[in-house]
């Protein structure tokens, strides 16, 4: 009987949160597939009976405008989309059972059910409210879709909730010079109907819910903060024009994107289950013995740990057994940035870097926390190579050409049964760890035991040995030994690294697999060994950056500027542009901390920019008009996404913006004094 057979199988749903349909994956999602995709895969080979379901997020205002400016239908646009996130998740080697749409029918009769069992228990509410609205495209105006100057600190271009520049928080009506940021209309006060979760009536039932063991400590001090200050009523409706599901008996009413969203989940669970005979009801019903997990962001919290399990519990479902949130993911300690070439698409990664070293390099820093994780890429490039090329293939690579040289390929008996015990029973503790989320840990495990496999093969020294009269039955314990050890290791890790793991298993002629793990590979034939992993290079890294502003440059239809353009434009540009176009241009107040002549530019100067997250490498053509020393320390405006593009003298990271005929005429922008480096300029 197996380890696994002897226990209980259990009985898994799990998810990851649904990716809005309106923009391609970037690495900044594939820290959740990923972790959520290990502890997936961690199940599995453990035995247990698990499914792990996901879908697009395909509703909203955002989806339906993309789509009307891309002249197609919004069914069109998630249907592309659709099919780009699969390509994305399984270039990265997420398997999910089932990949679906929100846009489904399964989840529109759920989200009609719940919504009338909500309606039934006295959960909904109506009333009138006043919105924003465009009179240009005839529709309501959410607050990000309102633009105007902050009425506290004047900044002018700030969305409709709050200020970027000053940190004010206020509504879209007190705005100075509103207008929609779809249209450019001025919006205008407009009543209309509509639809409210009671949300308040389930305080008692989420303090006690929310403390059962079901979240993160720090997420369940949040939400006590929340339930503390109170809970208002949900508004689950909007009107249409709105790409979604219509409520029922309400026409023009559709249901919010974030009413349907979660309940995607239940209609892809539901999906697969039709298709693969799996019982729904089991792992559905408000008994359910089975388990229930969200893998979430922790910007996503209160929708899954207040709306969702008051709404599953009222329309008479089980709740998730728990909500599992991680934290965001920098890039070289910053934010992911556009101009830096760090804000990294699914597929530019792919086409430059293994899938495997970014699952590992997650992996080994993961914890159970909602802490933030920094992909820090020269460490990144570091820890694969050290740990996975230097350890742990090494060991094979250093004794699979004996066993295929001198034993025809057979592997002999193993001579190092307590060294290898050690191994077995480290797979307990293993397992622990990524039962708990705590990845990093296994990984710090795992490579605590490849050290003591390097430190045996380098102790016994095969390659000596090979050479020795009668040394043949020791060399080939040594490498049985030492792949067994390997073989161990691979199924520790292969959650994290399937591909490896499949090669390794065609290498070995043998499954890796967990529950079974104290067999031994002895007297058994192996096949010739192929590299399993090659090196991380620095400049794949840097290629891929590159590649990655391109692409943003591409993306947001900016051109790249040609040589002299940091000088100032003589001729007007008559031709009119769509306000879109002019929202393109990110414009930053930024300090000039060091102005510098450029040996051999007539007209250049070279500025270093300080612009608040980071500093700017840009030649100006200012030469005529001002000396460094009259610019240092002063603040002026510049073009920071402008692609950084090599000039003779160097890198040029951008453009400050000047006027004048030239000349000595030349004025550099400057703004106000109250302006600080890296303010928003529109
Ligand atoms: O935040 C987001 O990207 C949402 N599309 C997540 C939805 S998760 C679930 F509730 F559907
Ligand atoms: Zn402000």
């Amino acid at each position: 009987m197996t380890q696994a057979s002897a226990l209980k199988q259990r009985d898994i749903l799990v998810t990851s949160a649904l990716p809005y349909a309106n923009g391609p994956i970037h690495l900044g999602h594939l820290l959740e597939y990923i972790q959520t995709d290990i502890w997936v895969r961690y199940q599995k080979l453990r035995g247990q009976n698990c499914h792990y379901v996901c879908a697009d997020d395909a509703h909203g205002t955002a989806i339906m405008l993309r789509a009307e400016r891309e002249g197609i239908t919004s069914e069109a646009l998630i249907a592309r989309i659709n099919q780009e996130h699969q390509q994305d998740f399984s270039g990265f080697h997420i398997r999910f059972d089932n990949y679906y749409s929100t846009h489904s029918q399964e989840n529109r009769t759920f989200s009609e059910y719940i919504y009338r069992q909500l309606q039934e228990n006295g959960h909904i509410a109506t009333r009138k409210i006043t919105q924003s609205f465009d009179p240009e495209k005839n529709m309501f105006l959410a607050d990000r879709f309102i633009k105007g100057t902050c009425p506290k600190c004047k900044t002018e271009d700030q969305y409709g909730d709050n200020c970027e520049a000053c940190g004010a928080t206020y509504t879209p009506a007190e705005l100075i010079s509103p207008r929609s940021a779809v249209s450019g209309a001025t919006p205008i006060e407009k009543e209309s109907e509509h639809y409210f979760f009671r949300l308040p009536e389930f305080s008692d039932f989420l303090k006690q819910w929310t403390r059962s063991g079901t979240l993160q400590p720090q997420v369940a001090n949040k939400l006590a903060e929340w339930l503390d200050a109170g809970l208002q009523e949900w508004d689950i409706s909007r009107d249409a024009p709105y790409f979604g599901f219509e409520i029922p008996d309400a026409p023009g009413k559709y249901f919010y994107v974030w009413l349907d969203a979660p309940i995607g989940y239940l209609a892809s669970f539901k999906n697969l289950c039709d298709r693969e005979g799996i019982d729904f009801d089991h792992f559905w019903n408000a008994d359910s013995t089975a388990e229930v997990y969200h893998f979430i962001g922790k910007d996503i919290i209160n929708f899954h740990a207040l709306f969702w399990p008051a709404m599953l519990h009222s329309a008479g479902f089980r709740t998730p057994t728990a909500v599992y949130a991680h934290g965001f993911v920098t890039v070289n300690g910053k934010k992911m940035s556009k101009s830096r070439g760090t804000f990294i698409m699914a597929r530019t990664y792919l086409d430059h870097l293994d899938p495997e070293y970014l699952r590992y390099y997650f992996a080994a820093k993961l914890t159970g926390s909602v802490d933030d994780m920094d992909l820090n890429l020269e460490d990144f490039a570091l820890r694969v190579n050290a740990d996975l090329v230097g350890k742990v293939v090494n060991i094979a690579s250093r004794c699979a050409g004996f066993i295929t040289k001198k034993f025809d390929g057979r592997l002999g008996s193993v001579t190092e049964a307590e060294k290898l015990a050690a191994f077995v029973s480290a797979g307990d503790e293993i397992a622990q760890f990524y039962e708990t989320r705590e990845f990093g840990r296994a990984m710090r495990r795992i490579m605590e035991l490849a050290d003591v496999a390097n430190q045996y093969v380098n102790d016994e020294q095969p390659w000596v040995v090979a050479k020795e009269d009668g040394g043949e039955e020791k060399l080939q314990a040594i490498c049985t030994n030492a792949l067994n050890m390997f073989y161990l290791l691979m199924t520790y890790l292969a959650p994290v690294l399937p591909k490896t793991a499949e090669a390794s298993e065609e290498f070995l002629r043998a499954a890796l697999d967990w529950n079974n793990r104290n067999q031994r590979l002895e007297n058994h034939e192996i096949n010739r060994f192929k590299p399993l992993m090659s090196r991380v290079d620095m400049k794949q890294i840097e290629t891929m950056l590159e590649a990655s502003k391109d692409e943003m440059l591409a993306a947001t239809g900016a051109t790249p500027a040609k040589p002299g353009d940091s000088a100032p434009a003589h001729e007007p540009v008559a031709e009119e542009i769509e306000f879109g176009d002019f929202a393109k241009v990110d414009l930053r107040v930024a300090e000039i901390v060091k102005a510098e002549h450029v040996e051999g530019a007539d007209k250049l100067l070279r500025l270093t920019l300080n612009i608040g997250e980071d500093q700017r490498n840009v030649f100006a053509g200012i030469k005529s008009a001002y000396s460094p020393e009259q610019l240092q320390g002063r603040l002026t405006v510049m073009v920071a996404n402008l692609k950084p593009r090599k000039m003779k003298f160097g890198m040029s990271e951008g453009m400050v913006l000047a006027a004048g005929p030239g000349g000595k005429d030349i004025f550099i922008l400057s703004p106000d004094s109250g302006a600080t480096p890296g303010m928003r300029i529109m």
